[in-house]
């Protein structure tokens, strides 16, 4: 008989330092009622100098791993949803792995941007279902502010760090997970990314840095078209209802894409999970975030169907419907 699996921890960590929109104003030709209007945005965490993509996964990994009451040892498997490793190779994954202390654990990235969350879970339920492994921590942890340019106002004031995490693990009936959708459209790579040192023509965009580059107004259209298209994939392929969604949880990139994402999709408003008006966005870490803030905020009921929808740069996008079990139980 085939494996059932679920999720039954979760957890996160940001760093402390709060940077305000008061303070991009001081830094940029823009207002707080700008970021505001536009994005849904107050505040972002920094990084300090000595966090990484490792020790804030670390940190929401330990959480996960205590709400789930196992040790690092019981992992089979660690996998890490990131663009912003300390490193090339090896992966974040790996040093992770040691940092905390996962002797058995296997480990690998995913890049998937802002999908990359998605992906990773995607991937986790695979590997549980199959019956290869037992247990696998998924974390999504980013450090843009270490790759924004800080004097390009149409990027800067959109990004913040932070982590997430959760353990899927195998256990009794039900699976909780519904559905998985993904997707990727490469003809969009240039619309969203940061340049690589081994490209063809050097280490730079053709502004001639290394940061960040977004055509902001072409992801706008595609992300709402994603968030719904996606959303509806995994409705339809666990048979339910979007009136039947207690809780949607979106990438919180921007509250204009989730409301306009929301109109399309007729959830209403008070079932769409947001909390970008304090952590920006988080990329890879937004989606466990979220999570985390609506199991604390008593938003999720055992028994409730959720939806996680992502999106970012590749293109890329995916989905997961859930019956959500209330972790370990
Ligand atoms: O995780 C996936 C990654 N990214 C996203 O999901 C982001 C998707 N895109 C967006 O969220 C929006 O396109 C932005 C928030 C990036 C931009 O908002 P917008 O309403 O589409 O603004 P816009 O790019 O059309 O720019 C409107 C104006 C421009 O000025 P002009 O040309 O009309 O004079 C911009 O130069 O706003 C200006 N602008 C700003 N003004 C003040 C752009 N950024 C800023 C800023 N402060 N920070």
């Amino acid at each position: 008989m085939a494996p059932y699996a679920r999720l039954t921890g979760w957890g996160m960590w940001v760093p402390e330092r709060v940077m305000t929109n008061q303070e991009l104003e001081a830094m940029v030709d823009t207002s707080d009622a700008w970021i505001r209007r536009r994005t849904g945005i107050g505040e972002r965490r920094i990084a300090g100098s000595q966090d990484t993509a490792v020790t804030m996964g670390v940190a929401a990994g330990r959480r996960a791993l205590e709400v789930a009451a196992l040790s690092p040892q019981d992992l089979d498997l660690i996998i890490v949803a990131t663009v912003t490793s300390e490193r090339i190779f090896p992966a974040c994954a790996s040093q992770l792995q040691h940092a905390l202390g996962a002797s058995r654990a296997a480990a690998f990235d995913v890049n998937a941007a802002c999908s990359g969350f998605i992906y990773a879970l995607v991937t986790a339920y695979q590997f549980v279902l199959s019956g290869t492994c037992r247990r696998v921590l998924v974390v999504g942890t980013e450090v843009y502010s270490r790759i924004l340019n800080w004097q390009d106002r149409s990027t800067c004031v959109l990004f913040g760090d932070g982590a997430g995490a959760v353990v899927v693990e195998a256990g009794p009936p039900p699976t909780d997970a519904l559905s998985f959708v993904l997707g990727s459209d490469g003809a969009g790579a240039d619309l969203l990314y940061v340049p690589g040192l081994c490209g063809a023509a050097g280490p730079f965009n053709q502004d001639g840095h290394h940061y960040l580059t977004m055509v902001g107004a072409e992801v706008f259209k595609f992300a709402i078209a994603a968030t719904v298209a996606a959303t509806q994939q995994a409705l339809a392929a666990a048979q339910l209802d979007i009136s039947q969604v207690d809780i949607l949880i979106p990438h919180q990139a921007n509250y204009r894409i989730i409301t306009a994402a929301a109109r399309a999709l007729e959830i209403p408003s008070e079932r769409v999970f947001m909390n970008l008006e304090r952590y920006g966005n988080t990329s890879a870490a937004s989606i466990p975030m979220a999570l985390c803030e609506a199991i604390d905020q008593g938003r999720l009921k055992k028994g409730d169907h959720l939806v996680l929808v992502g999106f970012g740069g590749g293109l890329s996008w995916g989905a997961v419907a859930l019956h959500w079990a209330g972790g370990r139980n």
